[in-house]
């Protein structure tokens, strides 16, 4: 019987592995850019971590299990909660701002489908207790910064940005009970991904009240808040503005600001309907994605200035994103930007002659020692086949030792030269340094 792969996991042969490896790698050279500092918490948490705060619809896709002394542990969804409960257990003793970025594989039990996998890898940036609209706009700048680093364009994948703290507000100014308001979300949430028709149920299902209904409609459907005034704009909605909508809407215009200064803009445009799943946000949310939109967002993330709290810690704010290697890895193939990580050898070493095999073997080794990737044929055979060896494992020079001695070939111009023996890895380096590999 053959077995099968868990439904929504992966296998990663070698060349899926060098693609994985890339990604991490930018995602590690950003981060650290950036001027954050890696950590990862363990795989396994308890259940309640998640109960606590990421809200219903990730508690639904956790996988759970209970250990042999009735404990109720999951295996991680995000890494959010365990950044939290380690910041919490030291607040007093880390230098603020906390900036730290992570990369876990981590587990939900969806319905697998095209960028919706079971088991996938998240690179996350995060600041806890830093300056507010600042390390919003800080932490959309890393994401930018990699996605440009990774060879995508403003003109590919955008950021959509908008704010709960004005939403919640709009909403309670409207009259929307909390339990009513939050269904609101859960319909804005799922909007880019259901029919309209189905959209305007949900959305009458969560606000009965017509007139209500036409308010935070007027309110959903206004663009114009970068460029409105305050006044403008609550006349637009139809509803006094608070000072709380005054001071979400300033908070907005500070992150604004900063994206501009930070020269992203043009990457960056205010969209109502950003909401984003988790429970746990307070302030400015927002997601990534490709300008086509047709796949989920290959990044999400905002602030979260409750979590650190309800986890039994201090009101610390916090900040960040978390970017799926699967979205990332689907836009980077279509858009024919994954780059050609095809293995590669500095020199493939070979030999007509049994009796000088033990020299191949040494010359590998000191080949090896002096850091050339070197790799060999362990059976003697005619040179010709040896060479289409070589080609075959993209290398790019081949040393073919015979008595006294080396030919060294360029395999990429054909070239061929004998070399005495001791001076072959002072002649490797001296090619390999000028043409590089
Ligand atoms: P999230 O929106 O649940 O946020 O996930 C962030 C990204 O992870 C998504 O945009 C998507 O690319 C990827 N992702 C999530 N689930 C799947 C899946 N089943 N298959 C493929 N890709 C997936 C969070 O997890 C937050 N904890 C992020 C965050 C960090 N917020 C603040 N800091």
């Amino acid at each position: 019987m053959a077995f099968q792969l868990v439904k929504g996991t992966r296998d990663f042969y070698p060349e899926q592995m060098a693609f994985q490896n890339w990604i991490f790698d930018a995602w590690r050279r950003v981060s650290i850019r950036n001027g954050f500092v890696e950590f990862d918490g363990p795989v396994l948490e308890y259940l309640d971590l998640y109960r606590a705060k990421s809200g219903d619809e990730i508690v639904s896709q956790l996988f759970s299990l209970t250990d042999r002394g009735g404990r109720e542990l999951a295996l991680r969804p995000e890494i959010t909660p365990t950044l939290a409960r380690m910041v919490n257990a030291k607040i007093n003793s880390l230098p603020r701002p906390v900036k730290w970025f992570s990369i876990p594989r981590v587990w939900r039990a969806e319905n697998p489908q095209k960028g919706r996998l079971r088991e996938l890898f998240q690179w996350n940036i995060d600041i806890i207790g830093g300056p507010d609209a600042l390390s919003d706009a800080e932490c959309v700048f890393t994401a930018v910064d990699l996605l440009a680093e990774v060879g995508l364009t403003s003109a590919e994948v955008q950021v959509r940005y908008s704010s709960r703290r004005l939403l919640a507000e709009v909403l309670r100014l409207f009259g929307v009970a909390p339990e009513a308001g939050k269904a609101v979300l859960g319909a804005l949430d799922k909007r880019g991904k259901i029919p309209p028709a189905a959209f305007d149920e949900l959305f009458a299902l969560a606000l009965p009240d017509a007139a209500v209904r036409a308010g935070v409609g007027r309110f959903l459907n206004f663009t114009g808040i970068d460029s409105a005034t305050d006044g403008a704009i609550a006349a637009e909605v139809g509803v006094a503005f608070s000072d709380e909508c005054r001071a979400a809407l300033a908070d907005i215009r500070q992150f604004q600001a900063a994206l501009k200064s930070f020269g992203i803009d043009a990457w960056c445009r205010y969209d109502t309907n950003i909401v984003r799943g988790l429970a746990y946000y307070t302030g400015i949310v927002y997601e990534i994605f490709d300008s086509a939109g047709e796949m989920r967002a290959v990044a999400g993330g905002g602030r979260y200035d409750n979590l650190l709290e309800v986890l039994g810690g201090p009101k610390v704010g916090a900040t960040g994103f978390g970017m799926g290697d699967v979205v990332l890895g689907i836009l980077l193939t279509e858009k024919g930007k994954a780059p050609n990580l095809s293995a590669k050898l500095d020199c493939f070493v070979l030999t007509e002659a049994e009796a000088l095999a033990p020299a191949v073997l040494s010359l590998v080794g000191q080949l090896r020692r002096a850091n050339i990737i070197t790799d060999f044929s362990a059976k003697t055979q005619n040179i010709g086949k040896g060479l289409k060896d070589a080609n075959r494992r993209n290398a790019r020079f081949a040393a073919i030792v015979k008595d006294g001695g080396v030919a060294l070939k360029d395999l990429r111009t054909g070239e061929q030269a004998d070399i005495p023996a001791g001076e072959l890895i002072a002649e490797l380096k001296r090619r390999l340094g000028s043409t590089g590999l």
